[in-house]
């Protein structure tokens, strides 16, 4: 292995699934702590006028303060700590100086590596009052995540985390984004297995104690085709329709699912403002 390899380790996917053990579990639930802690912290700062690259900066900071590190920054060529997803972007948006304005809604996806291990979560927040149909999509949005956690136990599979969401989804009048997945992670970002939020029956993955992945469905309003933008990054709904997305970082155990992402002030899907 060169220096260039070795520098490049951690990026690659590993070809198989790992099956983690206690110790892992619990670094997970270390890093999955202060990632939720952190969205929570940001709750406030999510007001018209704020810029996201104030929101960036302040992830950022509180990544310095509690010794750990923004995972996305520097991660392919991405420049900032955080994703900060508005409106139409379905996600991996770059914070940069434009305000938010009353009537956004955005998601902030969070990724803190804490002693190694990845904590990768993400929420919807509503910028002041938003339309009935923004705050609609973000509450079927959450639903579809929490049932596709729901579905998750040792004996089922990667399909009927799908299904429990696409069939939920769509039953609720939204489409599912196809071209961007949930992952394996721990001492890896992005890892084995991929975790499709649609049916996927003949690549089914049986699911195992000690697996640990992220669920991340983003659900849109219109079609669910997405392009992404010049910049390499920004994925954005053809129709430019509305767009949204959860996240959370689970575990797989001998009766279903440990959620590492929960957030301490019950704050998982964040209030609409008034
Ligand atoms: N946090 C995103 C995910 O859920 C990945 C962001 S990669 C970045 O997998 F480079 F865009 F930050
Ligand atoms: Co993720
Ligand atoms: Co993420």
């Amino acid at each position: 292995m060169t220096f260039i390899e070795a520098a490049q380790a951690p990026l690659r996917k590993t070809g198989h699934i790992k099956l983690h053990g206690p110790e892992a579990f619990a670094a997970m639930r270390k890093a999955g702590h202060l990632t939720a802690t952190l969205l929570d912290a940001v709750t406030p700062l999510v007001r018209p006028g704020v810029t996201t690259n104030e929101i960036d900066q302040f992830c950022f900071d509180f990544a310095m303060a509690h010794k750990a590190y923004p995972a996305p920054l520097d991660y392919r060529g991405f420049r900032k700590s955080v994703c900060t997803s508005i409106n139409h972007v379905v996600c991996h948006g770059i914070p940069d100086d434009k305000p938010l304005r009353e009537g956004d809604v955005i998601n902030i996806d969070v990724t803190l590596i804490v002693e190694g291990w990845h904590g990768d979560s993400s929420r919807m927040y509503q910028v002041g009052a938003v339309s009935r149909r923004a705050s609609r999509l973000i509450e079927v949005t959450y639903e579809a995540l929490m049932r596709g956690i729901a579905a998750v136990k040792p004996g089922a599979t990667t399909h009927d985390i799908g299904t429990a969401i696409q069939v939920f989804a769509e039953a609720e009048r939204c489409s599912v984004v196809r071209e961007f997945c949930g992952h394996g992670l721990g001492q890896l970002f992005h890892d084995e297995p991929n975790i499709l939020h649609y049916s996927h029956k003949t690549s089914a993955i049986p699911l195992k104690p000690g697996m640990i992945f992220t669920i991340e469905p983003m659900l849109n309003l219109g079609r669910p085709h997405v392009k992404v933008l010049a910049d390499g990054w920004t994925a954005v709904t053809r129709d430019r329709s509305l767009s949204a997305q959860f996240e959370h970082s689970i575990g797989v155990t001998e009766t279903g699912a440990e959620i590492f992402t929960l957030s301490p002030a019950g704050l998982d899907l964040p209030p609409a403002q008034v």
